[in-house]
This record gives C-alpha cells, structure tokens and sequence, in this order.
C-alpha cells in the first residue's frame, strides 16, 4: 500500500495537524514512458503556508482533498522510460507520497556520488539558489558592507551569511534562540548574532552590532525584526525580501511602521525576490555553490527528520523554530 497526504482543509491562522489527511491506495502500475519512484527525502518549507490558502500569488493554490506536493528526492524502483534506469535518484516537485509514478518530465537527475543526496533540497537545490541569487542579484554585497540576515539560522539564511561573510562582508544574523545565535558565530562564521525572543529593543540592538550602519538587508521573516533593520540601513541600503514568515498565519493584516520615508531619506532599494524568476542563472549558481562546498568554504545545516507520517509535523515546526538549516523528513 501507497500513502498520501492530501490537504483536507485550508489552514487559518497557524496550520493544524488535523488540516491534513493520510489516505492508503495501491502503488500504481506504470506505462511506457513513466517511471515509478519511492520517495527517499521531502522537504518542507514556509512558502507552502501560502499555497494552502486560496489566496492569489505566484504559484497557485493546492486544491483541496488533493495531494500536496514540495521538493522531493526520489529512487527510481522502476521505469518503462530510457531516460531514467532502476537505481537513478532524481529531485524534483512531487507529490507527497510514499511511491508515485512519473513521466520524468522536470526532474532532474542527482548524483549521490557527488553530495549527499539531502543537499540537493537546501544548499544544491532551491533554498541554496535563493540564498545565493538574491543576495547577489539585489543585494550586490561588496566587500567591507555590513549585512544583516532574518532568519538566519534556517535553510536560505545560514546560506546567505556564509556566502556574504565569502564576499567580505561583516555579517550580522538575527535567529531566536541562544542555541542558534551560538551556532552562527562558532560553526557558521557570523561577526554577531541577535536572539530576537530576548531582546527588548532590537532597533538598539542592530546598532550596537552595526554602528556603521547597515548596507543590505537579507529578509526572511518581515513584522517587527525587519521594522527594527530599517531605523538602521545607510544610503543606497539595498533590501532583499525574501519571505515574510512571520506573517504567513496572521488572520488579520500587520501593523507595520511605514516603509517610504525610510527608503527616501535613504535612497534605498527594497526589491521582493522569487528564485523561480532567475531560472536562467541556476547552472551558474549551482556551479559555484558546488564548489565553494568541495572547497570547504561553505557548510550547511540540516535538521532531518524520520519517518513518511511526520511530514505534516515537520512543517508545522518551521513555524516553531524548531529547525535549524534546512528541515527535511527522510523516508
Ligand atoms: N522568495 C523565494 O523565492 C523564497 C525561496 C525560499 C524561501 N523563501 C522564504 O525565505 C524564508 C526562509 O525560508 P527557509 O526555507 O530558509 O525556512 P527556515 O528559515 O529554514 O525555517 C523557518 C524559520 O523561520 C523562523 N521563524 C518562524 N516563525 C518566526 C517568526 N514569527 N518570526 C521570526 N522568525 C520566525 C524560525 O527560526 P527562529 O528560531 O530563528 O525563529 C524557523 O526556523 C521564508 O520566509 C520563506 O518563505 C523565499
């Protein structure tokens, strides 16, 4: 038997356990030109808060009663397609299901023999490219700026510090816990690290850890964290936003302090990022975030949980903070 977990009702506010639904059907038989993979890693991520409401934006809404779908590595256990042989492990969007078949059509095939199989879902897949393309497509860092990373011990920030602390930025990273804010200085080579949950002022703590001021801004979370940054950027401040996890659930619309008078006075640049819209430069970003990894230059995290019936619970805990790195079930 087959598991699949569907989307049995739209969240609202923070996402329940009981939003989703595990159905049991038999593994389907292939045809000519498919494949049949088992899933081996899943991954979870924020931006699948947004798709499980009907709201509009730039992917469309999950349908309910339907099976969710995210970043997936799979084994192929069986194929009837000459691209793809028993054995191959491909990444790609797929449904989460325990097995599903495929007609290959855009995945990609990865090598377990060059990286981990898991690092083609964070740091060599989709959260890596967005750390790595919109820091240097809006961000533009120069050596000796001062940037300061939200969400910085997760999968897209822990990526963005390192790549700008490579650049020769002084790098500052903003996470919730003691535990975290460690982590970025000992093992991820951040210059400071501000724990959000046990700072009063954090517009006061910013400029403590950037007296100089603050050139770009990396923004995974919105809200509060990144109202504070502004009272901080210097002129010609580029802004990168990235993800805004820290309004994904709110039932009611953030007060936040206006953004203009700050962007003028600054002349500053506020730009929203969506990897998809940078396809074109993903070789070339891969290439390099391969290989500053082979050269030991960049690390990642991972917080890999076990098991198919876990995955609801592993993306409800993005929003709890209880990852660090990139949050992945393996099956
Ligand atoms: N635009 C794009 O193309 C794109 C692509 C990928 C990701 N994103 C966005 O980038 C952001 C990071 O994604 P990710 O995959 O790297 O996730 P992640 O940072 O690995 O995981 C989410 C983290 O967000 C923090 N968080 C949760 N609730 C928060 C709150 N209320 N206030 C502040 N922080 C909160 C938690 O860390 P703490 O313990 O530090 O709170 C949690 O570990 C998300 O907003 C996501 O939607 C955008």
């Amino acid at each position: 038997m087959n598991k699949t977990i569907l989307l049995e009702k739209r969240p609202i506010g923070k996402p329940q356990l009981s939003d989703f639904k595990f159905v049991s059907n038999e593994v389907e038989s292939i045809n000519t030109g498919e494949i049949l993979l088992k899933t081996t890693y899943v991954s979870v991520d924020p931006y699948l808060r947004g798709r499980m409401s009907d709201a509009k934006s730039y992917v469309p809404s999950f349908e309910l009663h339907k099976p969710i779908t995210s970043g997936i590595v799979a084994e192929v256990i069986d194929s009837k397609n000459n691209a793809f042989k028993k054995g191959d492990f491909v990444s790609g969007m797929l449904a989460w299901k325990e097995f599903q078949k495929s007609t290959g059509e855009g995945l990609l095939k990865v090598d377990a023999s060059k990286a981990p199989l898991s690092t083609y879902l964070g740091v060599l897949g989709m959260t890596g490219l967005t750390a790595y393309l919109g820091l240097t497509e809006i961000g533009k860092p120069k050596k000796g700026e001062t940037i300061v990373v939200s969400g910085a011990a997760g999968a897209v920030g822990s990526v963005v510090g390192q790549i700008a602390k490579l650049i020769g930025c002084k790098v500052i990273g903003i996470a919730g816990t003691d535990e975290k804010v460690n982590m970025l200085k000992s093992s991820l080579g951040f210059d400071k690290a501000i724990n959000y949950n046990t700072t009063k002022n954090m517009a006061a703590a910013i400029k403590e850890a950037a007296p100089n001021g603050v050139d770009i801004y990396f923004d995974n979370v919105g809200g509060p964290i990144s109202d504070a940054v502004l009272f901080n950027i210097n002129q010609f401040a580029r802004i990168i936003i990235c993800g805004a996890i820290s309004v994904y659930n709110s039932t009611e619309l953030p007060k936040s302090v206006s953004v203009q008078p700050f962007l003028v006075k600054n002349s500053a640049l506020m730009q929203g990022f969506i990897v998809s819209n940078y396809a074109e430069k993903f070789p070339e970003a891969i290439k390099q975030l391969s290989h500053w990894l082979a050269e030991g230059k960049l690390t990642y995290t991972e917080t890999i949980v076990e098991g198919f019936d876990t995955i609801p619970e592993a993306f409800l805990n993005l929003f709890e903070g209880k990852n660090s790195g990139k949050m992945l079930v393996k099956i």
